[in-house]
């Protein structure tokens, strides 16, 4: 796909940042899919965690259609934010861009977004009630996308 997203800028709170490595690639010398994916996880669940005050465990992702290749030494950010709190669940929505530091000058490119479901759980592993403070704050939160919960 070739979306342009010269004029759009991320949209969220950076959870992740990284550089991809020689080691991430896949046999065609680009950045394997299962490795995004999985920063695309953890990423979104860091916000879940936080938010759920404690364990989560995914239970469902969108569809994830990537835009453009990502090349070795480029820097993964994913972008967060949380669009619906539930009972038991919370709703990340996730933008993963590359920033190219190949060229002279440092561009980025949108690579993919999508949704991420957790439910948190207790430690038998079954679901548990959202905080209360997290459902009071439900409505700012799903408005700006976060309310950072570190001391
Ligand atoms: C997560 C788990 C505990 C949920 O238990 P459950 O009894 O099946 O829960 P429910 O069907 O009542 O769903 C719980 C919540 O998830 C939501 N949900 C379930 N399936 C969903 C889906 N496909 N898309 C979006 N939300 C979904 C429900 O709407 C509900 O939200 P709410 O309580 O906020 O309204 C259980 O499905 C499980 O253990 N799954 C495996 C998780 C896992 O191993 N993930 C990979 C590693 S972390």
């Amino acid at each position: 796909m070739t979306e342009k997203n010269e004029d759009k800028r991320p949209n969220g709170f950076l959870m992740l940042r990284t550089m991809s490595m020689p080691k991430d690639a896949n046999p065609n010398g680009f950045i394997f899919g299962g490795w995004l994916m999985s920063q695309i996880d953890t990423a979104a669940a860091m916000m879940a965690f936080e938010l759920c005050q404690g364990m989560v465990a995914t239970v469902a992702v969108k569809e994830i259609t990537f835009n453009h290749p990502v090349t070795i030494g480029d820097v993964v950010c994913c972008y967060c934010r949380c669009t619906h709190i539930g009972n038991t669940s919370v709703t990340i929505h996730l933008e993963l861009w590359a920033r190219k530091n190949s060229d002279e000058r440092i561009n980025r490119q949108l690579i993919t977004e999508t949704d991420l479901t957790y439910v948190a759980i207790a430690k038998d592993g079954s679901k548990r009630p959202l905080p209360e403070s997290l459902i009071k704050d439900k409505e700012i939160i799903e408005k700006i996308g976060y309310l950072p919960n570190i001391d």
